[in-house]
């Protein structure tokens, strides 16, 4: 496995692999690594030649009062435990590698990120849009690899590489979970003791919410129902709860076929996310 720094290094890389006829599957993360980026650099292993996994902690994504400064990193065990997946190639510029202009050109996210997390987090979307476009055009991916963790970023980056005519693929990786039901996060080292016996309440609260949707069909009911367990299972406080059409991020009508059920909620400190997505059939979940 191969370790660089910058974009010429990248670049090389990349370009070799490309006349070699290879195909390169393509993990963004910002580090931390835990089980959940580790069954997308799998997943990418899996279906691809080569995997690029890029490890960087975007400051464009960060609101003023956010934690980029404090946000976890540790890019020895990073690239020790990528190495156990098939990872071949890290990806871990500098920031001033990363952005060593400003030539004032951003890409803006629209509708999908005035919602959910967008609604709190003003800018968010668009650093995380900006970071993932330069990405994709220095790895050249066929396919890239997300977290349905972060079930609104994927829906957002998937209207760009729709709008944008990326020649590339995203695959969308089911959440992993602590046996409890916690989603994996690098967050959740910031819980505390307690707010760790509270946090599992989060996914039990949507899966009730599901179950109940699927047997009424009542979005208000199914969304009451989610936040009373976790007022009553939690100290923590409820950003946002929601049912919507998925991917689009519209209100459910009588058409909608795939439905999100996502939240946030500050468990203590901690912003903790979490979702659901299923068929309003019953078809297919991912819970
Ligand atoms: O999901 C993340 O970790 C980040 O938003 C991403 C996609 C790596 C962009 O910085």
């Amino acid at each position: 496995m191969k370790v660089v720094h910058t974009i010429a290094e990248l670049k090389e890389l990349v370009s070799a692999a490309k006349i070699a006829g290879k195909s390169i599957g393509f993990v963004p993360t910002m580090g931390y690594l835990h089980e959940g980026h580790l069954a997308l650099a799998t997943n990418a292993s899996r279906e691809n030649d080569i995997v690029v996994m890029s490890i960087f902690v975007n400051p464009t994504q960060f609101g003023p009062t956010e934690d980029f400064s404090s946000y976890p990193r540790d890019l020895p065990h990073d690239t020790a435990l990528a190495e156990t997946v098939g990872v071949d190639i890290i990806f871990a510029p500098s920031v001033e590698e990363m952005y060593p202009t400003d030539g004032g050109i951003y890409i803006r996210a629209g509708r999908q990120a005035e919602i959910l997390c967008g609604a709190t987090r003003p800018g968010h979307f668009d650093g995380v849009l900006q970071v993932v476009a330069k990405l994709f055009n220095l790895v050249q991916p066929n396919y890239a690899y997300f977290g349905q963790k972060d079930a609104q970023q994927v829906a957002i980056i998937q209207t760009m590489v729709r709008d944008y005519n990326f020649p590339l693929e995203l695959r969308i990786v089911p959440i992993v979970r602590e046996e409890d039901g916690l989603a994996k996060s690098s967050r959740n080292v910031y819980l505390s003791a307690q707010d760790r016996t509270e946090a599992p309440a989060i996914h039990a609260a949507l899966r009730l919410a599901h179950d109940q949707m699927l047997k009424t069909g009542n979005v208000g009911q199914a969304v009451a129902i989610a936040s009373a367990y976790i007022e009553e299972h939690t100290s923590g406080s409820i950003d946002y709860l929601q049912l919507l059409s998925y991917p689009d991020l519209s209100a459910i009508n009588d058409k909608t076929e795939q439905v999100l059920l996502a939240t946030a909620v500050y468990i203590g400190k901690t912003r903790l996310i979490d979702n659901v997505i299923f068929s309003l059939k019953g078809e297919k979940a991912y819970v």
